[in-house]
């Protein structure tokens, strides 16, 4: 955990200004938003459409924590009526109170007076939301290539131009997003959001150095655009000295740029508590995190309040020690995963792929050797079927779906023989594809060279 020295507040960029204009069409929700009033001392309210919990059919609810200890934590009374009720749009005031302090702990920045957290159901759909606070549909919007398709799909759904920047090794290229932006059109509407995913990216595993990261948030303040920091795997971090690790966006940019406010920094419980209870966290400047609570309060009305009760009383449990400490478990359990995939596809891919051994995460990034004009897609729909090999072509990572001879592999679930295999097979699909080129080649050269004997025959006849 950063020191708890916190840097002052500076000067707030204020995002507003780049505002979507359908998000500017919300209303408050006309219930939800009388709803944190209901906590002044002495209200009677008469609002929400509550049911009561008397004729809920539970009387407690107990999760039994892993470990030597077997710790149990029980909801019941008013901790229980809470977890079963309808709950605030941005969250649970405990939960986001306490997620606040970490991203101070965590990240090293000041107390959330310009900034602030809310809670959705996974990041997923806070990252959906927060699109449509800066984006109108069609609207150009700049990914990190190659892109998470879980957030590539729904831009290309709503006809946005989809602008791709090339990452490498040290993760997105700041020189690639300058020339693209420096070269842009004065007279076509430009971009407001760059998203990015710099901690073990998935698809390619790979993170974003700091000094990148310097460079892209210096971009964003002379380009005028917001920095969407998708961080699904920041605490599945495979460097174990803390002081190594690039810092995030978020805790970059008043050292960088002088000023806070372009950073909108996604968080998810998925990856280190659990995805089912689907938890995630937006921390951004407080006008931009208002208008997303603005659409929760009209779209779904709030995140599950039973999630948000047992990770509250979780997280209460650990204590910000305890969560690291556990994040940095789960960091390592996924280490030796990874470094099990890296021996298996050592042994079997050598020569038939290229891939960087990921820094975080759960990805492989594998580019395949295949025959000129070959791609990954079709590779894997049919042989890889019939080879019973699945993994995800490189083609569903590129905005523009362009052809591709990668592939992601995903290592959290397999166990060590079935990387082994699961390497042997792609090892198997690579040497079939130059073996079919081979043949068909062969095959082409024959079918010519009797064409040429006919002719000649032909001729001489
Ligand atoms: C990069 C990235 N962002 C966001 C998500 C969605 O996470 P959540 O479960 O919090 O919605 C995922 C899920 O795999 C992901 O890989």
């Amino acid at each position: 955990m950063g020191s708890m020295a916190y840097e002052p507040e500076g000067l707030v960029f204020d995002p507003t200004p780049l505002f979507s204009r359908r998000v500017q069409r919300w209303e408050p929700g006309a219930i939800r938003s009388l709803l944190p009033l209901e906590a002044i001392p002495g209200m009677i309210s008469l609002v929400a459409g509550k049911p009561n919990p008397e004729t809920f059919p539970f009387s407690k609810i107990a999760i039994t924590l892993n470990g030597p200890e077997e710790t149990t934590i029980v909801l019941e009374n008013a901790a229980l009526a809470e977890a079963l009720q309808y709950g605030l749009p941005a969250g649970h005031g405990g939960l986001i109170k306490w997620w606040e302090g970490l991203q101070q702990a965590v990240h090293g920045v000041g107390h959330a007076t310009s900034w602030t957290c809310c809670v959705g159901n996974g990041s997923q759909e806070l990252i959906h939301k927060a699109f449509q606070v800066f984006t109108d549909p069609g609207d150009p919007v700049l990914l990190e290539t190659p892109a998470y398709p879980g957030v590539s799909a729904f831009l290309r759904a709503d006809g946005h131009e989809l602008i791709e920047v090339g990452s490498g090794p040290d993760g997105v290229d700041p020189s690639d997003l300058e020339s693209v932006l420096s070269a842009w059109p004065f007279n076509r509407r430009r971009p407001s959001v760059f998203y990015t995913v710099p901690t073990g990216s998935n698809p390619t595993g790979r993170s974003c150095t700091e000094i990148n990261k310097a460079r892209i948030l210096r971009l964003a303040k002379r380009f005028n655009f917001m920095i969407f920091e998708d961080d699904a795997y920041y605490f599945l971090n495979f460097e174990e000295d803390p002081s190594k690790r690039a810092r995030s966006y978020f805790s970059l940019e008043q050292e960088v740029n002088g000023e806070t406010g372009r950073v909108m920094r996604f968080d998810s419980l998925s990856k280190i508590v659990s995805s089912g209870m689907r938890l995630g966290i937006l921390t951004g400047p407080v006008p931009a995190v208002q208008r997303v609570v603005k659409i929760t309060e009209n779209i779904n009305l709030q995140p599950s309040s039973t999630s948000q009760v047992l990770a509250l009383s979780l997280f209460r449990h650990w204590g910000y020690t305890g969560f690291v400490e556990h994040c940095a478990k789960a960091a390592e359990f996924y280490r030796h995963k990874r470094d099990a995939f890296a021996a298996a596809a050592e042994r079997h891919l050598q020569g038939r792929a290229t891939w960087d051994v990921p820094t975080a995460g759960m990805f492989f990034w594998l580019k395949l050797v295949l025959p000129p004009g070959k791609d990954s897609f079709e590779l894997l729909s049919k042989k890889g079927i019939e080879n019973r090999i699945l993994a995800i072509p490189g083609m569903a990572f590129l905005p523009n779906m362009r052809k591709a001879c990668h592939l992601r592999a995903s290592y959290s679930l397999v166990s060590d023989p079935d990387m082994d295999e699961a390497c042997r097979r792609i090892a198997r699909l690579v040497d079939d594809a130059w073996l079919d080129e081979f043949t068909y080649t062969a095959k082409s050269e024959a079918r010519q060279e009797q064409a040429l004997l006919r002719s000649v025959g032909k001729v001489m006849a």
